[in-house]
């Protein structure tokens, strides 16, 4: 989604904004531009494209020493060059944002009734002329930002320049992150720590109303209402914040051969073959949730299908209700009001905007104990939740999230161990478990020996229009994931069924152009599964079946593929990770954006 770097400097900046775009580039983005000081003037350079575009179109040798950048990822007014960021005012005033700004129709009458000419489609733009619009009527600059601000309804997050003001940008948030980087004879603004890695590892996290004014020199900041407000300067491994490919051909590769190792990162001290240490959710968690009734989980995409896993869990070992939704619905559904809830929240990023206003909505509407499971430390989901525990599956770039959804089910898994602990459940089970999970960076490592066997039924694959994905209990969550892959990175149509529900539509769908792709798992549910696949060969359909059971063999009309044994609670998490490279090797064959998927961005941060 959209992306914003900007910063003022005693040396050029023009570099240091085109590496942060590029670092941005992860979050999926149609249009880049940036708005530079040049001499006495500011200039805009747009492009509906990529940011290797944008830097094609600037002049090598120019240098400046202010400066706001950004990649779009469309919402108002389709993907072109003048539609992208900055947007201006007059060639004065220069505004980038991420985010949504609900009453922009109304806002844009006023301005047109102050004389402003519209120039683009975007929400943004009355932006850039509201705080025209104030200078012209006296105020400073940051006081024309804090009025502007004052009228805005919705989300931003916002990194102004003004041309009167050559060693000042000022940022602001509101529901969409920005943090400020601190430097030396140096400061930026950013709405992510990525983007600035590369020039400094100390980093002010903005809170929602906050602004910050920055000079090469200085960092205020202040509240809406013009407050000064002390906020800490964290440090962060820089390290951590890597783009390189490191050999591999695209970040989504790169991120599934790195599941064992994020796995054991994950696990790292938190457990042990007799079962989990204490306060790894943060002090007091076990005494917060040892009465809890009911669990009530909110995420989107992938995490909601990681949320899904755990609804099985939690009724099948802990006997507690859980209840999942997606962080785009849970606001309408009239919340079960119990005397215990837990709320947990699930989030790559922690900043996607429908489960973080969740979140928030839980807390106003109720008092659940609210934790966050993460893979970004300091985002908005993690500070705004009493307790978190990080996924630590390192930076996760390809749009198509992998290492995430894995780590945050080994993270599930620990919060499901602690729970039975504080249940005070046979040891043995506890034993049991633990000692699985423990084997799982292994047991996933041995998924990596069947390249070929991916490479084969992708070939099945990628010449089709649709495919079929059916499991059946906590194995239809890892069907709807695999579907989800398959279609985010291939473009093929694909659908999963929990396969009981076969004969009730999709068996109409099933011919020789329909491949079916089954979960067929060690337990209670193999013979229905079965019977299910026979339905589907019946009508000369394809099948392949993952599961542990079996020899692996792919033909041309199908096969099986066999995935390591372990507990039954664990075989989803390892049949994920065939699926995750037959939809890569697919995608290949396709010749899609593996890393970045045509209309999808990495962090959503707009409902
Ligand atoms: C986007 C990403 C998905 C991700 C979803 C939820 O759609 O492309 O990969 O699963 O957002 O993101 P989150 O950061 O909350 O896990």
């Amino acid at each position: 989604m959209c992306g914003i770097v900007g910063g003022v400097s005693k040396r050029n900046v023009l570099p240091i904004l085109l590496e942060g775009l590029k670092r941005l580039e992860y979050r999926g983005y149609d249009s880049a531009g940036v708005a530079f000081r040049n001499n006495k003037k500011v200039s805009l350079v747009k492009t509906q494209g990529r940011v290797a575009d944008l830097e094609s179109q600037l002049d090598g040798s120019l240098k400046s020493l202010q400066g706001i950048a950004h990649t779009r990822w469309a919402t108002h007014g389709v993907p072109s060059t003048k539609n992208a960021h900055p947007q201006d005012s007059g060639n004065s005033i220069f505004v980038v944002h991420n985010g949504i700004i609900e009453n922009h129709e109304n806002l844009r009458k006023k301005l047109t009734k102050e004389g402003f000419k519209f120039k683009s489609d975007t929400d943004t733009e009355v932006i850039s002329h509201l705080v025209n619009l104030y200078k012209t009527k006296g105020y400073d600059f940051d006081s024309a930002v804090m009025r502007t601000i004052a009228e805005l309804k919705g989300a931003y997050a916002l990194g102004i320049i003004d041309l009167d003001n050559p060693d000042l940008v000022i940022g602001a948030r509101e529901h969409s992150p920005l943090v400020v980087g601190e430097g030396i004879e140096e400061n930026f603004i950013a709405s992510d720590v990525m983007a600035l890695s590369q020039v400094t590892n100390k980093f002010k996290f903005l809170q929602d109303g906050q602004i910050a004014l920055i000079g090469s020199d200085k960092i205020q900041i202040m509240s809406k209402n013009g407050t000064a407000k002390k906020i800490p300067t964290q440090e962060i491994d820089s390290n951590s914040f890597t783009n390189d490919l490191a050999g591999y051909s695209h970040f989504m590769e790169k991120e599934i051969f790195e599941q064992p190792k994020a796995l054991q990162d994950a696990l790292q001290g938190r457990v042990t073959s007799e079962g989990t240490q204490e306060g790894i959710f943060g002090a007091g968690f076990e005494d917060q949730v040892k009465d809890v009734t009911n669990i009530q989980i909110v995420a989107c995409g992938t995490s909601f299908h990681a949320g899904r896993i755990f609804e099985f869990w939690s009724h099948k070992f802990l006997g507690v209700n859980c209840r999942v939704d997606y962080g785009s619905e849970y606001q309408y559904q009239e919340p079960i009001k119990t005397d215990k809830t837990l709320l947990v929240t699930i989030s790559q990023s922690g900043e996607t905007a429908d489960t973080l206003s969740s979140l928030k909505f839980a807390k106003k509407t109720g008092k659940p104990v609210t934790l966050t499971i993460c893979n970004v430390a300091n985002s908005s989901m993690c500070r705004e939740s009493d307790f978190s525990l990080l996924t630590n599956a390192g930076p996760e770039i390809g749009v198509a999230s992998t290492k995430a959804f894995v780590t945050q089910l080994a993270c599930l898994n620990l919060l499901l161990l602690t729970m039975m602990q504080l249940k005070k459940q046979p040891k043995k089970a506890i034993q049991n478990i633990s000692s699985s999970l423990l084997q799982l960076p292994k047991k996933i490592n041995k998924t990596f020996d069947m390249l070929k066997v991916y490479k084969d039924v992708a070939k099945l694959l990628f010449n089709k229009n649709s495919a079929l994905f059916l499991g059946r209990g906590m194995y239809f969550p890892i069907a709807r994931e695999g579907a989800l892959k398959l279609k985010e990175i291939s473009y093929i149509h694909a659908e999963a069924y929990p396969a009981g529900e076969l004969k009730h539509g999709p068996l109409a769908l099933i011919d020789k152009d329909m491949p079916v792709l089954a979960l067929v798992p060690d337990n209670e549910h193999l013979d229905k599964i079965q019977s299910n696949i026979q339905e589907v060969a019946a009508r000369k359909g394809r099948v392949i079946t993952i599961g542990p059971l079996g020899k692996t063999k792919i033909g041309k009309n199908g096969g099986h593929i066999k995935i390591p044994k372990t507990l039954d609670l664990h075989n989803p998490i390892i049949s994920v990770v065939p699926m995750q490279l037959i939809s890569y090797y697919t995608a290949l064959l396709k010749g899609t954006d593996v890393d970045k998927p045509r209309n999808l961005a990495k962090s959503v941060t707009v409902e």
